[in-house]
């Protein structure tokens, strides 16, 4: 049994072209939807008191799942009944208008770059098509990912969402290929390292979560992707690792 097309070899461009696989809407029952609701599940228990509205996850370097973890996790939270928002952060290799069939005419760029002093939040938030879940795309790519993600207008407009929504989950890029996800780490209240089983190198991981620490990320925890169960050959689980405990806001 195989839902997803095994990996293609580092670097990946499936996902950018064809979206990525939404295993939670189409087939909820199936076991792996149910280790997505788990990661949904302990991401919620690092912090009962205070719920974790904007979350990330991003990986070490590219193609070990970011996207498809991001998307199925989102939707895991919608179909609970949070109103959930899906930002496309990963502005140099996109995915969520192809996940979601959307129009990428417009999206986040497009509010990042905009000369208006009111942030048109209608032009770039889109209705997904799941109950719940809304979604902003990338938008064209800018010769500038790093200087956009790093703006006072990023700000600014995250600033203005979080009232909106009950979870605002953002689809990154991968530490230790650019800069972005650091930039963006201090407006998260979290941030989640996809690891792909058998890929990841350790030296890698540990150096993620390095820069992570430099940038006083909180890391919440890391989500094992692909794990090879004997079953499926495929699998997701939750941990929490590398030195970081629960609560280790640094
Ligand atoms: N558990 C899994 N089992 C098999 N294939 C998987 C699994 N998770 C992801 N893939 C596949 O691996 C590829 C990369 O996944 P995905 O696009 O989600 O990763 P990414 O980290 O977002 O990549 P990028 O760095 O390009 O943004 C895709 O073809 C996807 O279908
Ligand atoms: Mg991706």
């Amino acid at each position: 049994m195989s839902l997803f097309k095994r990996h293609q070899g580092r670097g990946t461009t499936a996902t950018m072209k064809n979206g990525a696989m939404l295993i939670t809407v189409a087939d909820p029952k199936n076991p792996v939807s149910e280790q997505f609701r788990t990661v949904r599940t302990n991401i919620h228990f690092m912090s009962v008191d205070e719920p974790l509205k904007l979350v990330a996850f991003t990986s070490s370097n590219v193609s070990e799942g970011k996207s498809t973890v991001t998307a199925n996790v989102a939707i895991t939270w919608a179909q609970e009944g949070k109103k959930v928002l899906l930002i496309d952060a990963d502005l140099r290799r996109s995915t969520l208008h192809a996940t979601f069939n959307l129009s990428n005419a417009s999206g986040l760029t497009t509010i990042l770059t905009s000369s208006a002093s009111e942030l048109d939040l209608n032009s770039v938030i889109q209705d997904s098509g799941i109950d719940n879940l809304s979604v902003v795309t990338a938008g064209p790519t800018p010769p500038n990912p790093s200087e956009l993600l790093n703006s006072k207008r990023m700000t600014a407009f995250l600033d203005a969402i979080k009232p909106i929504y009950d979870v605002i989950v953002l689809d990154v890029p991968p530490l230790l290929e650019v800069t972005d996800t650091q930039a963006l780490s201090g407006h998260l209240d979290g941030v989640i390292l996809v690891v792909r089983a058998g890929v990841t190198q350790k030296a890698a991981v540990a150096r993620a979560v390095e820069m992570l620490k430099i940038s006083k990320a909180r890391l919440l925890g890391y989500v094992m992707n692909d794990v090879d169960s004997s079953d499926a050959g495929y699998g997701y689980g939750y941990g929490y690792g590398y030195g970081y405990g629960s609560d280790n806001k640094k």
